[in-house]
């Protein structure tokens, strides 16, 4: 095991119909509220009218931002932040899913310095983000999950996209960690089946990157990492028949957060994120749901691990999937496959209007975004990345 911290200062409010303490949860942090959301469900839904009176009824006042869209601009940011500030609100709400929670984050930030969201953009043309990440200082943030998917609510990182670059980057810091959270399943009822599917597949690969990436001397976030995983495959089908299965909902929102809130990963030892950072560049290109985009990349990512750390993949095969012998990590991936098949996530990257011609362009961001300035990407233990490499793993989920 790896050296790590843990210090999740996080209150954690969990359980089915908690939403309705939001007034109570967000009190202690602030009078003056921006409540950020989303452009459709929280309005259509009455949860924008529920915060309203619950916060009410705290004696909390609340400032709305209803524009986030799906992989969230930094021109929403701005948005958002300039209503926080025109009512000079000293306490942030994100109430939906990860693009809204984590544009909600860099608001708390922008909010507070009165910068431009995109300066704070790893590896954003201006080079401010090198003096503004780690991000020290930002409101208190409360958010409320409404998807089982991020785990943005538990952890100190956002990815914001600024189109007019066509990059989706990064910002991170202590600030911007949540104050409190909400994570109530009863919201996530109303997710549509692509989307639950594409949730519980990020879900997934948020503790399956580093399980491939980092050490294999970490056996506690080894068994946390499999049983997360057998968690939300054995739940993904039920949510998806049924979405009002309120029991498949609780465990898939619970693992959501536990997946992603520090915990899960710590002691393996590694920032490596390859599949997340190749889909975020992807993204940028094409608008694709994070985790639907993260589902289509999966099979030739694992197949690419295959040919570098085997031994990580067979392990999953014999404990996931009780395959035996010399071939356990080919039976992990085709079973893993064959699950992703039948939640519906098995199309690849020209169903979004990626073509092949773009390939060395998107390995170029993913390097120059998230790699140390040599021109690869960190794969820790699997070894570094090349462009070519990360052609390749695109040329394999076209
Ligand atoms: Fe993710």
């Amino acid at each position: 095991m790896r050296p790590f911290e843990w210090n999740l200062e996080t209150l954690m409010v969990v359980g089915a119909g908690q939403f309705s303490r939001l007034g109570e949860v967000v009190k202690p942090h602030g009078k003056r509220a921006v409540l950020v959301t989303g452009q459709h469900a929280a309005r259509k839904h009455g949860w924008i009218d529920a915060a309203k009176a619950s916060l009410k009824k705290a004696g909390v006042e609340c400032f709305v931002y209803e524009g986030v869209q799906s992989n969230p601009r930094t021109v929403q940011v701005d948005a958002a932040a300039k209503v926080a500030r025109d009512n000079r609100c000293d306490v942030v709400i994100g109430l939906g899913g990860g693009s809204v929670m984590d544009a909600s984050k860099l608001v708390a930030a922008v909010a507070l310095s009165g910068r431009k969201a995109a300066d704070y953009l790893q590896g954003c043309e201006s080079g401010a983000w090198k003096e503004l990440l780690p991000i020290e200082k930002a409101l208190p943030i409360v958010e409320v999950a409404t998807t089982a998917a991020t785990g943005a609510e538990g952890n100190t990182v956002a990815v914001i996209t600024n189109p007019e670059a066509k990059e989706k980057c990064v910002v991170w810091g202590p600030a911007i960690l949540p104050k409190a959270a909400i994570v109530d399943a009863e919201f996530t009822t109303t997710m549509p089946p692509d989307v639950t599917a594409g949730g519980a597949v990020d879900i997934i690969s948020h503790v399956l990157e580093s399980y491939l990436a980092g050490t294999d001397k970490a056996d506690v976030q080894d068994r946390m990492t499999e049983g997360l995983m057998h968690i939300v495959m054995d739940y993904t089908g039920r949510a998806i028949k049924n979405g009002k299965d309120i029991e498949a909902r609780e465990n898939l929102s619970w693992a959501s957060t536990l997946a992603l809130c520090q915990i899960s990963n710590a002691g393996r030892g590694t920032d490596a994120w390859p599949l997340h950072f190749i889909q975020h560049c992807a993204a940028a290109y094409c608008d694709f749901h994070h985790g639907q985009g993260i589902a289509f990349l999966m099979p030739a990512y694992l197949n690419f691990v295959k040919t570098r750390r085997p031994d990580r993949l067979a392990k999953l095969g014999k404990r996931l999937f009780n395959a035996q012998g010399a071939d356990a990590a080919d039976q992990f991936t085709e079973k893993f496959s064959a699950w992703l098949k039948d939640i519906g996530l098995d199309k690849g990257l020209s169903d979004f209007g990626i073509t092949e011609s773009q390939f060395k362009t998107i390995a170029a961001d993913v390097v120059r975004l998230y790699g140390p300035g040599d021109g690869t990407l960190p794969g820790d233990e699997i070894g570094p990345l090349s462009t070519s490499d990360i052609v390749g793993i695109l040329k394999a989920a076209l």
